[in-house]
């Protein structure tokens, strides 16, 4: 019998995905469900712009998972869509986590771009009032993630755009995304009292919710008749005991898909469902991963090397010098910080035997940082 060509095999149709992409984390669905009152609430706030009225600022706040970028980022593509008066600005704060870079950004919105680094955030500052003067548009400045930001200036930097109306110029509205409700509470004084804005809630999703949700999205990615209601509701309850948790639900469904077909099933079964829960990670320190610097991956990487569990920092210090990088001790340091504000690892001091030594964990699996 002729043999069949294994990589023939495998590429095989399978009757499984029909639009895989459609269940990546950057595919913007047509219709978001249960998030009716989110967008009804975002479009009163920021309705008036297009008439040449003033917004209201927001805060947009909920735990992981549950539909704040994607809602943010479908009602700005509509709003951008309905007026031309209007410019959204979307940035996240795992990149733009500092004054400068924020304001380097904004020279560039308002078409004053500045050559390359090496200018004072006040000299930037001038530029953005300068060039709003000419601009035709009111930028609507979304701040995703915006705890990354206030761990650094984020407070002066909110000083500086909220005060843009005393020079003259129109407000620029501010939307502010995080985790964290009491965002709001954690700003300066001065800004927090020129921060009159309106909090939008985004709470976790029940299970009825999430099945819906994937309902959608399986429609799109998948053939007819693969998901089952029975899986779908394993995948659901999976991601509601993960805190209502959509990015669990969709990626625990992708998973599951390609359990089922490398098991060259033509449904997804129970069982492909259950071996996609125990690697999906939580999705809260996922969404660092893609902002890690060359620095921080390097420290990642001799931690997975080292077994990535409660590894002593001595060992680290040490694998990290061996490997001639150049990085000090005072460095290594500070990516430390960096890495566990960003919740990519945990480190836990050990004080059981004879001194104190600190033991390091990494918070995801190596396969996610490729
Ligand atoms: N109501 C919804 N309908 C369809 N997909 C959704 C919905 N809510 C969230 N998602 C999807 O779930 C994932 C996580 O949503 P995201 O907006 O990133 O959450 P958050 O920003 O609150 O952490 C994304 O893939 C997103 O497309
Ligand atoms: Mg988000």
């Amino acid at each position: 019998m002729p043999r069949e060509n294994v990589f023939a095999r495998s590429t095989r149709e399978n009757g499984i995905f029909k639009d895989e992409h459609a269940l990546s984390p950057e595919f913007m669905p047509d219709v978001l469900p249960h998030r009716e009152n989110q967008i009804n609430s975002l479009v009163y706030a920021l309705k008036p712009l297009s008439e040449g009225g003033k917004a209201t600022h927001l805060f947009v706040y909920g735990p992981p998972g549950t539909g704040k970028t994607v809602t943010l980022n479908y009602v700005m593509e509509q709003l951008k869509e309905f007026s031309s008066r209007v410019k959204p600005v979307y940035l996240n704060c795992f990149g733009f986590n500092s004054r400068q870079s924020v304001l380097s950004e904004l020279t560039r919105i308002v078409e004053r771009p500045v050559p390359g680094r090496g200018m004072s955030t006040s000299e930037l500052y001038a530029k953005v009032l300068e060039g709003l003067k000419f601009v035709q548009f009111v930028p609507v400045l979304v701040f995703d993630e915006f705890d990354q930001l206030l761990d650094h200036d984020g407070n002066e930097l909110l000083y500086d755009i909220l005060r843009i109306p005393e020079r003259g110029r129109v407000q620029v509205p501010i939307v502010l995304i995080s985790n964290d409700p009491t965002i709001p509470a954690r700003l300066d004084g001065r800004v927090r009292s020129s921060f009159s804005h309106e909090a939008i809630e985004f709470a976790p999703y029940s299970p009825m919710q999430l099945k819906d949700i994937l309902k959608g999205r399986a429609a799109r990615a998948l053939f007819p008749n693969v998901l089952s209601p029975d899986v779908m509701g394993l995948i659901a309850a999976h991601a509601s005991k993960r805190g209502g948790d959509c990015r669990v639900a969709i990626e625990t469904l992708r998973k599951a898909a390609h359990n089922a077909e490398k098991a060259g099933a033509n449904e997804i079964r129970p069982e492909h469902a259950r071996a996609a829960f125990e690697n999906t990670e939580t999705s809260a320190l996922l969404k660092a991963v893609p902002f890690l610097s060359d620095a921080h991956k390097l420290v990642i990487k001799s931690l997975f090397r080292a077994g990535g569990k409660n590894v002593p920092s001595t060992e680290l210090y040490s694998r990290l010098a061996a490997s001639g990088m150049g990085l000090s001790d005072r460095r290594i340091r500070e990516l430390l910080v960096e890495l566990e504000k960003k919740k990519a690892i945990t480190t836990i001091t050990d004080t059981s035997g004879r001194g104190r030594t600190k033991k390091i964990t990494v918070n995801f699996s190596e396969s996610e940082l490729k």
